[in-house]
């Protein structure tokens, strides 16, 4: 089924519901690809791409904005995409862009979020959602003021190896530990903005532990109480942490731990899940292309999948985009619900610079 989509500007935004008014007011009939504008050309949008060729007959790229017009356009031949354009507000201009795709640097996703929304365009913003919280609030205040769905790329919940776990969390009782170590290996920055730790909001904590953290609330079904973080600078090739501890505290003795490191060869990504009744076990592995990864879950020892995630995170996160938005719905990792994941973020950085343990 093609997702049922009309064209988006000020004029028709409430045909997909106001979120704000909590009005739902029905989809269109008419069933049109959804017209995708990406923003940014690098190495995530990639993925988003073969995410969208995957999804053909329900999404179309009709453009895309580099700040580097020869990239923009080197993807646009590869990809087929018609409209090329050096500045992203350009694209936000387009009639044919119905919904973003924000694949930009960390510093940039919530300006670039509030001008679409805006312009009245869905937005799928890469994660992290932005800098800190405030930033994430302006964007949420933003799409709900513009009546557009708002969904953060939280692509790790999109696994079918992680969605099979949670869908049998309840097999182990109440989860009381969660324990999840994201460790990879990069001598050097695989793109220039993650040598400024203005530009990456630090480095590692925002980076991975935008993945980890968004775990352990989501699996846990709340934010911690309190969040304890040590982090160090390893690598002088960038100015953040490139290695850092989290310890996430619940009222009750509920912990979860996180260790994250861009300086571990080789790379290991693992998530222990602790019930009073049994455990799960996660292991994602990298698969060979980039943004592609094996997955094993186990449960108290025992196999119950084990191999390549296929169609892609990046696939089924685009679906889930494309769905709320043709069903006027809240998606899945909605930026109001990721809000709780940037206040865990902005805690675990606080404790860092601080020493101290931070309320959330
Ligand atoms: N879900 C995941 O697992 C995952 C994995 C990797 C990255 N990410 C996230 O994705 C985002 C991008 O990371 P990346 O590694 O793909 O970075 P990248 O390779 O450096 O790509 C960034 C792109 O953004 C463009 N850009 C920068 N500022 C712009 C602006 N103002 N307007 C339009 N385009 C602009 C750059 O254009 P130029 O090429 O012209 O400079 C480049 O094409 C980050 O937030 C990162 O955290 C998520």
């Amino acid at each position: 089924m093609a997702f049922s989509c009309t064209r988006v500007g000020p004029e028709n935004h409430s045909r997909f519901g106001n979120r704000n008014s909590g009005k739902e007011e029905g989809v269109s009939a008419s069933l049109k690809p959804l017209g995708l504008g990406f923003i940014g050309s690098g190495r995530i949008a990639q993925a988003h791409l073969q995410a969208a060729k995957n999804l053909s007959d329900r999404v179309r790229v009709v453009a895309i904005a580099g700040r580097r017009r020869d990239r923009a356009e080197s993807v646009a031949r590869q990809h087929g995409i018609p409209a090329v354009l050096s500045d992203y507000r350009q694209l936000l201009r387009s009639p044919d862009v119905d919904a973003v795709v924000i694949t930009t640097p960390n510093d940039s996703h919530a300006a670039i979020a509030c001008d679409a929304a805006k312009a009245g365009k869905h937005i799928l913003v890469e994660k992290p959602m932005a800098l800190d919280t405030p930033s994430a609030e302006s964007m949420v205040r933003a799409a709900e003021d513009g009546g557009v769905t708002l969904m953060v790329a939280q692509s790790r919940r999109f696994s079918d190896a992680v969605r099979e776990m949670v869908r049998r969390l309840p097999e182990i009782g109440e989860v009381f530990r969660v324990h999840i170590v994201f460790c990879v290996p990069f001598a050097q920055p695989p793109t220039d903005w993650w040598r400024s730790s203005a530009q990456a909001g630090g480095l590692v904590v925002l980076l991975q532990g935008s993945h980890s953290l968004d775990s352990v609330f989501w699996w846990l079904g709340r934010p911690p109480a309190r969040v304890f973080a040590t982090g160090a600078r390893t690598n002088p090739a960038w100015e953040g942490e490139d290695e850092a501890d989290i310890v996430c505290t619940y009222d009750g003795g509920v912990v979860a731990t996180v260790h994250l490191s861009l300086s571990t060869a080789p790379p290991i990504h693992e998530a222990l899940v602790v019930g009073r009744q049994g455990q799960f076990r996660l292991v994602e592995r990298p698969a060979g292309p980039p943004f592609e990864n094996l997955y094993r879950l186990e449960k108290n020892g025992e196999v119950l999948m084990d191999g390549l995630q296929t169609p892609s995170l990046y696939t089924h996160q685009l679906r889930e985009f494309g769905e709320a938005v043709a069903e006027g719905r809240t998606p899945e990792a909605s930026g109001r619900e990721i809000l709780s994941v940037m206040r865990m973020l902005d805690a675990a950085r606080a404790s860092m610079r601080d020493g101290q343990p931070v309320a959330v």
